[in-house]
This record gives structure tokens, C-alpha cells and sequence, in this order.
């Protein structure tokens, strides 16, 4: 079989990038990405992508209509695809055994049951989501036991790898592209198949194929390393502001080590997004349940360090502001998990904001990407306060920076945005309350030139 036709269900951060540079590479593969979500297919389809990531309009605008389709005919799509990419969203379930923590898994079987209910020719099934190690075996089980007669099927482990803010730098070059498959002729074939499609734009030595177990782990390992990476040097953070040492010189004393590596140590208020915490948790989950508490407790350590980081940086800014921030104002820099994205799902802004303002803080929110209703939702959702009214009362959302400063006793800044670096401090610090502080969640600002200018100035990992 030879790959014309692709269908991906789920229109999101990763099925949506994903299918644009499969068809800006492939011309010669017609992609069809299909969505339950009206809002989100009329997005994609409209001017305004429903998220926000660098250059990806531009290859969006080249393919759409030509061989890059939006939909919601998942029927169509299904049917007509070779192969068929589930990159639907698998959350931690809410609800009932593993809740807090294992991988909901229902949208990954209502695809697989859906496939099986439509297919009338062979398909390649790809998992693209990230799912929990055997997850496979269960849509095998669901396709091979609801197909049509004549119908067969392969399914595939190929995890993604991409970071939000850099999802089409990293699509175009990939350190490795992962293809996990049956260690059978027909797995081999299907994996080949997929390879074929990477192959237009990569090189085969970074395509990697092996068994699907490995495949799937390997994604849930990858994010938890990288997670410790974070946690472990904002563990260090700690230890710096209460030594007089700076986490920035000791991550580049240990970066420099190259078994070490000098990536991922910027400590922060904490690492959000809407994976790290619900891979770690899915993975501790995992070890439980195959009788391995010590594995469990020592990845379920890189989150509560996390918890922790967040909590710390919060406690610091209400030490600082004389213990109290009750009616005290309070400017946000930045709300999304990382900069160069509108996304806020596990952003370190939502938890310390709702402590603030469950101090009674009023926070001015300025962020230039998320949308104001987004920043609303998630501080009067109901896991993150019980009374939105109050919530409500006490944040305003602000599209110009330093109208978001003036009369402020404060800046907090979560998100590592660029622009932040280029802001005239001096005028803020004019138009604040004194003293005026700034709290730099992120230690990226010039701190030297902050303290000049007069501002009491705190960040992660050194003490002034
Ligand atoms: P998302 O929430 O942005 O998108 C998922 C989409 O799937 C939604 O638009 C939803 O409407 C749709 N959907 C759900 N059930 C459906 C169904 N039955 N039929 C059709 N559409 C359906 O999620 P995401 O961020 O794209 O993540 C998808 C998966 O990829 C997750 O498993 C995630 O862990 C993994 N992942 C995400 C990233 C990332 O940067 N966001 C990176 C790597 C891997
Ligand atoms: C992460 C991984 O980097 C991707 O490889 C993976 O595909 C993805 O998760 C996923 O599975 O969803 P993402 O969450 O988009 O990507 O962003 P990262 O750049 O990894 O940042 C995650 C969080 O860690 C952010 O809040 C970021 O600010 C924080 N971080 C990152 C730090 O605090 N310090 C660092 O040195 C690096």
C-alpha cells in the first residue's frame, strides 16, 4: 500500500500542526484533519488558527484547499484514508479508579470504535497521542473485534515530540521521529509505510522504529525527564536563594558538562503545560498499578518539587509585600505556561494567582497572547475557586502593559515572554506605588538596571 490519503481525528496543538507540515512536505498526500468541535474546524479553516504558533499561518495558508483539509466529516475522513492518525486528547481522569492520575483514555476508544464502525478497506492506525504503555493492545482489541469481515488493520506507536511556541521548528527538524510497530511482517510493512511519509522531509537516520511497548514508553519517559531536569534545578533554586549561590551560574557550571547537556535548566516558577504534569502522574500511576512503589515515589517527587517551586515563589512574593496583599494591586506579566503560546492549560500563572487573590490581592493582568475570557475561565473555574463572583471582582485584564502597571504596589512575572525584556521600566516604576516591586518568576530580566531604576527586585534562584 502506498499512503495518498491521511486522515487525522483531533484538531488540536498537535494534530493540527502536525497534518500542515505532513501536507506542505507531502504534496502528493492529501491530509484530512477531522474535529467533534465546530469551533474549532471553523477556526482552522478561518484567518484565525485556534492557536497561536510562529509561521504556522503561512504553511496553513499554502496547503489548506490544496491537499490540507478541515472537518467534522470524521465518516468521510475515515473512510477514505490509508491511514488514520488518533491525536485526540487523553487527559487525567477526573473521576473513579486512578482518578488524579491515570491517563483518560475515552476519547482514544471512542476513535478506535469509530474506525472500526466505518473502515471498509485496510487502514494503518497510528497512535499519535500520548497514551499509557499496552494502550495499543486495547484498540487492537477494540478494532479487530468490531471491524467489518475482510478489513484489517495495523496499529502504530508514533508519540510527538514537539514543543508549543516551537511546534513547526521542531516538526520541520525533529531530533528523532519514533515509529513503534508489531514485530510481525504486516507490523514491519505498516511501520515502512510511515516511514515512507517522514521520509519526504527527514533523514532515516532519525527515524527510529522498534517495539510498540518501547515506542509508547519511551514518550512518557522523555517528558519525565524532562520534567525532573526542570524540578531538579529548581530544587537547586531553593538551595541558592538560601546559600548566596546563583541557580544561573550553577545550571551553567553543570550545563557545561556535556554528559550533562546545557538545555532545560532555566529555572522557573515551575514548568506548566498541558503534558509534564499528566505524563508524570499517568506514569506514577503505571508503577503503582504494576507494584513498583519505589518507581512511583521517585517520579511522583518531580511534581510535588514542582508544587512546591510555585508555592515557594508565591509565599516569597506575600513575605516581601509585609505579609499581606489584601486589597494591595498587583500587576501579572504573563499568563500562558511558556512564552510564545496562548496555551494555559497547568500554567504556573493559574496557581499563583488564585493564591493571590484568594489573599485578597487585585491582580491587572496583561499577557499578549491569551485571550481575556481564557484568563477568566481559569481563575473562576470551580477546582481553582468557590466563589467566582469575588474572583471576578478583583482581576482586570489589560491589552497594554503599562496601563496594566499604574498604581500597582507590584510586577509579577510568569511567562518568559520577549517583549517583557524590551518594556521602558523606568515609566513603570514612575506610575507605581512605592516601594515598587518586581518579582521575576523567570529570572530572565536585567536585574542590575531593575535595582537602579530603584525597584526591590526577587526572582528565582538569587537573592539580592
Ligand atoms: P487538544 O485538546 O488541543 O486537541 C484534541 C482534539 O481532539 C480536540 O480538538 C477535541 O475536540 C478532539 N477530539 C476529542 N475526541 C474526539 C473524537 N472522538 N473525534 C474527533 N475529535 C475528537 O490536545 P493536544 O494538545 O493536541 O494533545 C493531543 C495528544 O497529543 C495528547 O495525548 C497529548 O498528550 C499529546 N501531545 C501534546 C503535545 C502538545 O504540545 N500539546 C505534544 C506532544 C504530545
Ligand atoms: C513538552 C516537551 O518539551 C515536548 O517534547 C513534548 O512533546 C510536550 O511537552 C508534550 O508532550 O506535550 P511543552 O510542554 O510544549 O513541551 O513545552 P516545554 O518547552 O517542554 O516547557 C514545559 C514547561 O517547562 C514550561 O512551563 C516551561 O516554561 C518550563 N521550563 C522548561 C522551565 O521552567 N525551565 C526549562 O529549562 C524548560
Amino acid at each position: 500500500m502506498v499512503i495518498k490519503k491521511i486522515c487525522c481525528i483531533g484538531a488540536g496543538y498537535v494534530g493540527g500542526p502536525t497534518c500542515s507540515i505532513i501536507a506542505w512536505k507531502c504534496p502528493d498526500i492529501s491530509v484530512h484533519v477531522v474535529d467533534i468541535s465546530e469551533t474549532r474546524i471553523k477556526q482552522w479553516n478561518s484567518p484565525n488558527l485556534p492557536i497561536y504558533e510562529p509561521q504556522l499561518d503561512e504553511v496553513v495558508k499554502e496547503c489548506r484547499g490544496r491537499n490540507l483539509f478541515f472537518s467534522q466529516d470524521i465518516e468521510t475522513g475515515i473512510n477514505e484514508a490509508d491511514l488514520i492518525f488518533i491525536s485526540v486528547n487523553t487527559p487525567t481522569k477526573t473521576f473513579g479508579i486512578g482518578k488524579g492520575r491515570a491517563a483518560d483514555l475515552k476519547y482514544v476508544e471512542s476513535c478506535a470504535r469509530k474506525i472500526a464502525q466505518i473502515a471498509s478497506h485496510d487502514k494503518i492506525v497510528v497512535e499519535k497521542s500520548t497514551v499509557p504503555v499496552r494502550a495499543a493492545e486495547s484498540i487492537i482489541h477494540i478494532l479487530s473485534a468490531n471491524k467489518k469481515p475482510g478489513v484489517n488493520f495495523q496499529v502504530l506507536s508514533n508519540p510527538e515530540f514537539l514543543a508549543e511556541g516551537t511546534a513547526v521548528e521542531n516538526l520541520l527538524n525533529p531530533d528523532r521521529v519514533l515509529i513503534g510497530g508489531e514485530q510481525t511482517e504486516e507490523g514491519r510493512l505498516a511501520v515502512e509505510e510511515l516511514v515512507s511519509v517522514y521520509s519526504h522531509w527527514i533523514t532515516k537516520d532519525k527515524i527510529i522504529t522498534m517495539n510498540t511497548w518501547s515506542s509508547e514508553l519511551s514518550k512518557l519517559a522523555s517528558n519525565a525527564f524532562l520534567a525532573q531536569r526542570v524540578s531538579s534545578i529548581n530544587a537547586m533554586s531553593a538551595l541558592c536563594e538560601a546559600t548566596g549561590a546563583d541557580v544561573s551560574e550553577v545550571a551553567m557550571a553543570v550545563g557545561q558538562d556535556s554528559r550533562i547537556g546545557s538545555k532545560f535548566l532555566q529555572a522557573s516558577v515551575g514548568f506548566g503545560g498541558s503534558c509534564f504534569q499528566k505524563d508524570l502522574l499517568n506514569l506514577v500511576y503505571i508503577a503503582e498499578c504494576l507494584n513498583l512503589p519505589e518507581v512511583a515515589n521517585y517520579w511522583q517527587q518531580v511534581t510535588d518539587m514542582n508544587v512546591h517551586q510555585r508555592t515557594r515563589f508565591t509565599k516569597r512574593i506575600l513575605e516581601c509585600l509585609f505579609n499581606t496583599v489584601t486589597d494591595k494591586v498587583l500587576t501579572i506579566f504573563g499568563f500562558a505556561f511558556k512564552k510564545n503560546t496562548g496555551d494555559t492549560r497547568e500554567s504556573p500563572a493559574i496557581y499563583v494567582c488564585s493564591h493571590l487573590l484568594e489573599e485578597g490581592a487585585h491582580l491587572q493582568i496583561y499577557d499578549p497572547k491569551v485571550v481575556p475570557d481564557q484568563i477568566i475561565r481559569d481563575l473562576t473555574n470551580v477546582n481553582v475557586s468557590n466563589d467566582p463572583d469575588r474572583i471576578r471582582n478583583l482581576i482586570s485584564i489589560h491589552s497594554d502593559p503599562y496601563e496594566a502597571v499604574k498604581g500597582s504596589h507590584a510586577i509579577v512575572v510568569l511567562t518568559e515572554w520577549d517583549e517583557f525584556l524590551m518594556y521602558e521600566y523606568k515609566d513603570m516604576y514612575a506610575s507605581m506605588k512605592k516601594p515598587a516591586f518586581i518579582f521575576d518568576g523567570r529570572k530572565f530580566l536585567d536585574h542590575d538596571s531593575l535595582i537602579k531604576i530603584g525597584f526591590q527586585t526577587e526572582t528565582i534562584g538569587k537573592r539580592y
